[in-house]
């Protein structure tokens, strides 16, 4: 339990309240709309971020970003997050946002640790290069606030210990006019591996006048409430920590309100969000229930973390091919069987370390771009909706 009682303040970004300063913070496969509303039925005065949608594949129309831009009736705020390389192109994708009224809030991500990406100069490589940084958050901006909409920037420590961006891009998030940063307090190279750095999101608050998210290592409310009253930071950004528990954004709030309730579902309750996360699947896959129940595969695999399942019964739920078949996999399971505290409240998902950082030929050689580089860039960035 945390030393400290800590009494967090709503934050705003532009016209945005946000009551309980929590995120989602946005996972490629994780938070489509499905997977926010449960989240947003347990913490509803948080903010919750889809995945990343590349610029490049909304501007060519490519319907399975545009799926990625679905939102929900009862989702409060509309929230996209941005990847792109090209400035041009990542203002033609706000343009498209903001002329469709399709979000009320864009993040860019500038953390992305993913090898196909950052040897193409994207995610977490982009920051190291002071002028295309600034540039595409300058043409967002420019695009977005008149429309009311706030950007945000979602940015990594650096590329690796020898080579940290965090500081300098926090200040030029600022400067072009980011209501908000969130830190995820890693570089390229740690991945998912270890603990984050949260001192490092200490040095931002100190550093900025804007908001700063604390992001890395949130696993339980207790988490949460540390990281706040070990670094000032004015809100966390949860990922990992909620897959297979929504619920987690229910715990943090009340944390955060200052009581000590915890929700902790038996095995029976969390076999009723299961079907319920599966049925909203089924919606977001317009109706193709294979796909919604294969989709379903992680996220069991994390619902069912800790408790006692054995191998059979999750080879199970990997070979179910319909609702009526997860349905049947669920009714099979001990359904008084207690929630597993210390296990729930541990590291899940992906935790290794990068096994090398890949970045676009001679890209720590400078801290701007050339006009040579960035035509290479540009026309490597690809078509994908997500990666
Ligand atoms: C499966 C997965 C997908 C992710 N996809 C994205 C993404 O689309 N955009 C992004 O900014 N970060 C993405 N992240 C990073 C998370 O948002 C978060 O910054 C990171 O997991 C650290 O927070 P945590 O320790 O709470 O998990 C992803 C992480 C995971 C595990």
């Amino acid at each position: 339990m945390s030393q400290e009682r800590i009494n967090l303040a709503p934050v705003r970004l532009g016209p945005i309240s946000v009551p309980t300063p929590v995120v989602l913070s946005p996972m490629a496969g994780v938070t489509n709309w499905p997977f926010r509303v449960l989240c947003e039925e347990y913490g509803p005065d948080g903010l919750y971020v889809a995945e990343m949608v590349t610029a490049r594949a909304l501007v060519a129309g490519n319907p399975k970003a545009f799926r990625l831009c679905r939102f929900a009736p009862s989702e409060r705020v509309r929230s996209l997050q941005l990847y792109g390389v090209d400035p041009a192109i990542a203002e033609q994708a706000a343009r498209i946002v903001v002329d469709g009224g399709m979000a009320d809030h864009i993040d860019l991500n500038f953390g992305c640790p993913v090898p196909k990406v950052t040897r193409r100069g994207g995610g977490s490589a982009l920051p190291w290069k002071l002028d295309l940084f600034a540039e595409l958050i300058r043409r967002i901006v420019a695009v977005c606030e008149p429309a009311g909409i706030p950007v945000t920037a979602k940015i990594r420590v650096g590329i690796d210990a020898e080579h940290a961006t965090f500081l300098e891009a926090g200040r030029i998030a600022q400067e072009e006019g980011c209501a908000a940063v969130t830190l995820h307090a890693r570089t390229t190279a740690e991945y998912y591996g270890g603990h984050s750095d949260w001192d490092r999101i200490g040095q931002l608050v100190q550093a900025l006048d804007i908001l700063v998210f604390g992001n890395g290592d949130i696993w339980c409310a207790e988490d949460a409430e540390d990281m706040v009253s070990q670094t000032g930071c004015a809100g966390v950004a949860v990922g990992r920590g909620c897959q297979g528990r929504p619920w987690l954004f229910r715990d943090i709030a009340n944390a955060f309100a200052g009581s000590d309730e915890r929700f902790e579902p038996t095995l029976g309750q969390v076999g009723q969000v299961m079907a319920r996360h599966a049925r909203l699947l089924v919606d977001f896959y317009d109706g193709d229930e294979r796909m919604a129940v294969h989709d379903m595969r992680k996220h069991v695999a994390w619902y069912v973390k800790g408790f006692p399942v054995g191998g059979a019964t999750r080879r199970a739920f990997m070979a179910c091919e319909t609702l009526a078949d997860l349905d049947a996999r669920i009714a099979e399971l001990p359904q008084d069987e207690p929630y597993p505290k210390t296990v729930a409240a541990k590291p899940r998902g992906r935790v290794r370390y990068a096994k090398k950082v890949r970045l676009p030929s001679g890209w720590l050689d400078s801290r701007t771009t050339t006009s040579e580089e960035r035509r290479v860039l540009f026309g490597d960035d690809p078509m994908d909706a997500s990666y």
